[in-house]
C-alpha cells in the first residue's frame, strides 16, 4: 500500500471529521454564572492582585506567565488541567486551588463564594 493512501489515511480522515464535526454540533455548555457580576469581579481580580501570575485582558499587569493567560478561558476544556470547565467548578477552583490540585502552584487567596462567581463571570466575559 503507499503510503498516505488506502483504509488508514481514510480511517484517519473519518476520525478528524468526526471529531470536527462533534466539536461543532456539541451545544457549548452554558457558562453563565448564576449570581455573578462582572464589574465587580473584575474589582476582585485587582484586589487579590491575580495579575502578579496571570495576564488578564482589560486588566492592567505586567505580562505574567507563572500561570495561563486567563484571555480564552472561556473556551478551555479543563480548569487547571484537572476539572471540566463548567462554572461551578471555576467558582471551586478560585476559591480553594490545592483543594482541587494539591500540587498547583495557585494558592488559596481566601476568594469567598461570592467573590469566585463574579470572578469567574468576568473571565466567562472576555474572548
Ligand atoms: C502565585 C501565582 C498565582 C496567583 C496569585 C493566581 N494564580 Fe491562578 N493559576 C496559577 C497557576 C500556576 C495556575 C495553573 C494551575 C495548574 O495547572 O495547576 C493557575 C490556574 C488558574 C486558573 C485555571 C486556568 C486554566 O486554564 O487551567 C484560573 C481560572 C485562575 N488561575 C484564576 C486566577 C485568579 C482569578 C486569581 C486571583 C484571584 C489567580 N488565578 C491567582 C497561579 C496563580
Amino acid at each position: 500500500m503507499q503510503p498516505g493512501r488506502g483504509p488508514g489515511r481514510r480511517l484517519r480522515w473519518a476520525i478528524a471529521s468526526a471529531a470536527l464535526l462533534a466539536g461543532c454540533s456539541e451545544s457549548p455548555p452554558s457558562l453563565h454564572v448564576a449570581g455573578g457580576d462582572a464589574g465587580r469581579g473584575k474589582a476582585a481580580i485587582e484586589r487579590y492582585g491575580c495579575p502578579a501570575c496571570h495576564t488578564i485582558p482589560g486588566i492592567p499587569g505586567y505580562g505574567a506567565n507563572v500561570g495561563p493567560p486567563l484571555g480564552k478561558l472561556a473556551s478551555r476544556a479543563y480548569l487547571g488541567g484537572v476539572l471540566p470547565n463548567l462554572p461551578h467548578n471555576l467558582v471551586r477552583w478560585l476559591q480553594d486551588p490545592p483543594a482541587v490540585a494539591p500540587r498547583t502552584v495557585m494558592p488559596r487567596l481566601g476568594v469567598s463564594e461570592a467573590e469566585a462567581r463574579d470572578v469567574a463571570a468576568y473571565l466567562y466575559s472576555l474572548h
